[in-house]
């Protein structure tokens, strides 16, 4: 038999696995209720309708639809992408270029490859979203990581904390965040550290990555934000967007906008990564966008999760052992609670799977190993029996932990 193992690249090694991942293979085929994944809530998918839209662009435009496309896109699919987050706030510069990309997760791989050496130091929010820190990692990016409280990362620590990096000899390369609705808190950026964020990335001369998938589902309509992308003056600001929580993540649609500079190194890499991003999916997206549907499943999904989210703070203010902290979410698909005490959420998760629930244990969401009593809920994908029973399970099971210790 052929020893593949010892064959395996020290770059594939150093690989590691998606805790979230795992997860989501061990609860398969059971009967376990996921409050894991960043899944959508199923019932907010316009089946019908995209259903008639694939009928049709296969059947009316077929030659092209499925057919090989340009590395940075469907030309059509990208004017109508920058023509929709202009309409939502986000400003689109005349040296910008709009990349479709096989999910923004391809756009965070896209951008570590092009922008980051070993041990550049990246400024990311702690917690942060982890699929991003370890794409960043897996670059041999150094991280610098800064805390959140309920006006998101908190901006004026920044400043200090570059000057320490500068001394010890880093190279500080880009800040990475997700503004509004983060994942995995919730929480929303204010105004004031918005704009501070930009000018300690102009003084310092750093790149700026703004992910967004979640500011359509914002709850609570007083709340205000402007886009970093918008407030952005020296084209430090690359902007990551995604059809995943908006329409279906299963077309692995998402989209980077940012300056032809790194845009040119970007098609390069997607050139050897994949050519381009599935033809067939932008052209449903393209028609789905132009027909208004990618707008009602908005309005409908920003519904159906604010209900969600009023039903697991409702069960988590019922469940929780007294001591637990989190932030009500203000938008997005998650809440992150620490519970009190010295609960390790990762040994914890087995008995919860043995319970039938799962979470993701919180220590995933941090470059420095913290995190360790903490965990995130989602709440979009499962019903709302299952979203308060899940939640019931967890905190039963935490309080027993609790009583033990
Ligand atoms: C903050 C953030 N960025 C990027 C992604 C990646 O999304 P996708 O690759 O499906 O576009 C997600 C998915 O959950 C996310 O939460």
């Amino acid at each position: 038999m052929v020893d593949y193992y010892s064959r395996i690249s020290s770059r594939a090694r150093s690989l590691k696995p998606s805790e979230i991942r795992e997860i989501l293979s061990l609860t398969e085929g059971k009967d376990i209720i996921s409050l894991a994944g960043g899944l959508p809530g199923p019932e907010v998918f316009p089946k019908e309708k995209l259903a008639s839209i694939s009928k049709r662009v296969i059947e009316e435009f077929g030659d092209k639809s499925l057919q090989y496309s340009p590395t940075l896109g469907v030309s059509h699919f990208r004017e109508e992408v920058s023509k929709f987050v202009t309409s939502k706030g986000v400003k689109v510069n005349e040296d910008d270029v709009v990349t479709i990309t096989t999910g923004s997760q391809e756009a965070l791989f896209l951008l570590g490859l092009s922008l980051i050496d070993p041990g550049d130091s990246i400024i990311i929010e702690a917690p942060t979203y982890l699929a991003a820190l370890n794409t960043f990692k897996f670059f041999g990016a150094d991280f610098i990581s800064i805390p959140i409280d309920e006006g998101g990362m908190k901006v004026e620590t920044i400043e200090d904390e570059i000057k320490k990096a500068i001394d010890a000899g880093k190279k500080v390369k880009l800040i990475y965040t997700v503004p509004t609705a983060h994942n995995p808190t919730g929480v929303i950026m204010n105004d004031e550290r918005r704009r501070q964020l930009i000018d300690v990335a102009n003084k310092y001369d750093l790149l700026v990555v703004e992910d967004d998938p979640y500011s359509y589902f914002v709850f609570d309509t007083e709340e205000r934000f402007v886009s970093l992308k918008t407030l952005d003056t020296e084209d430090r600001v690359m902007y990551l967007g995604t059809f995943s929580k908006i329409l279906s993540p299963g077309l692995r649609l998402g989209y980077l906008i940012a300056p032809s500079k790194v845009v040119r190194s970007v098609e390069l890499a997607k050139q050897i990564v994949d050519l381009h991003t599935s033809t067939l999916a932008q052209y449903i997206a393209m028609y789905a966008l132009k027909e208004g549907v990618v707008g009602e499943t908005i309005e409908n999904a920003r519904k159906v999760y604010r209900t969600k989210r009023d039903v697991l703070v409702d069960a988590l203010e019922s469940y929780l052992p007294e001591g637990s902290e989190y932030y009500k979410p203000k938008g997005g698909l998650f809440a992150f609670i620490y519970l009190p005490g010295s609960i390790d959420t990762t040994s914890m998760l087995m008995k919860a799977i043995e319970r039938g629930v799962a979470y993701v244990p919180g220590r995933n969401f941090f470059a420095d190993g913290s995190g360790s009593n903490a965990l995130r809920i989602n709440f979009s994908y499962p019903s709302i029996e299952k979203l308060r029973e899940g939640v019931r399970r967890i905190c039963e099971l935490v309080k027993e932990e609790i009583n033990v210790a």
